[in-house]
């Protein structure tokens, strides 16, 4: 297991809708250079940490530091400018406009200090070939395949250049050897130095990749450690994994 310093920390972190408490004065780390499993039944809270940490929604209370600065309370293009960047459960692409320019507008949110550092043009390029899109670059994104259209999510996302990529249901709706394909591009990148947090409800996807692994449930923090070891462990069967993942190690 990693033992790298934090890379992003959450404390006490809240967030309600009305009377629904759906993160609830969570702590939890990422640790630089990781690939970190989130996992929990639907409405655990996932995406709302997702949401949160990327400044599309603000929390009710707690802190959010990203090497050690308070995030929390920053816009969606400040927390992108400071090195997150996520994937969206939904395509969140803009149809009428080719893949190659859907990554080109990604890159343009970099960091002031990125965009002088580095051309455009090449992280475009590097982006589109990292995620094996370069032979479609030209084709209007909405008429690519479903498995493309999942690589284009993480090529708008890299465009950015993050230190750290979270990826909710990236796999989702893509055949076994689709999501191969998709989870060797995704190691790919983390052997490269990306952090990685992965939300996933496909087991065998999340075992796959994640070298740690935390389980979500009611907007806390269930169990944490090593993949195999919080697979196994009896809370986790109950709450989540019971039907999913008993009986096929
Ligand atoms: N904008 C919102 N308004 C009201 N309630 C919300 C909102 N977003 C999320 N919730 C509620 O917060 C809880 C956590 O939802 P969230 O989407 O974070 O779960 P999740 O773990 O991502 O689930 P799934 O696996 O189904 O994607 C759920 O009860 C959900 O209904
Ligand atoms: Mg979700």
């Amino acid at each position: 297991m990693s033992t790298a310093p934090a890379l992003l920390v959450l404390s006490g972190v809240s967030k309600s809708f009305g009377g629904v408490q759906a993160v609830a004065a969570l702590d939890m780390e990422v640790r630089q250079g990781e690939v970190l499993g989130l996992i929990g039944p639907n409405g655990a809270g996932k995406t709302t940490v997702f949401n949160l940490v990327s400044g599309i929604q603000q929390p009710t209370s707690g802190s959010i530091r990203l090497a050690g600065a308070e995030i929390a309370g920053l816009r969606p293009d400040q927390v992108c400018r400071r090195g997150i960047a996520r994937t969206f459960q939904t395509a969140s692409f803009l149809p009428g406009m080719s893949v190659r320019e859907n990554v080109e507008l990604a890159a343009a949110f970099r960091d002031p200090a990125k965009i002088r550092a580095r051309r455009t043009r090449d992280v475009v390029a590097d982006a589109l070939a990292k995620t094996e899109l370069t032979d479609v670059a030209d084709q209007p994104a909405e008429l690519v395949n479903v498995s493309q259209q999942k690589r284009l999510e993480i090529a708008r996302a890299i465009a950015t250049e993050p230190l750290l990529l979270m990826t909710d249901e990236i796999v989702a709706g893509l055949n076994p050897s689709e999501t191969d394909d998709l989870l060797r591009i995704l190691v790919g990148l983390n052997r490269e130095g990306m952090t990685l947090v992965f939300v996933e409800h496909d087991v065998r996807a999340v075992l796959s990749v994640s070298q740690r692994l935390i389980v979500l449930a009611q907007g806390k923090l269930l169990a944490e450690g090593d993949p195999r070891t919080v697979a196994r462990s009896p809370d986790v069967i109950r709450v989540y994994l019971g039907s999913r993942y008993a009986g096929n190690q």
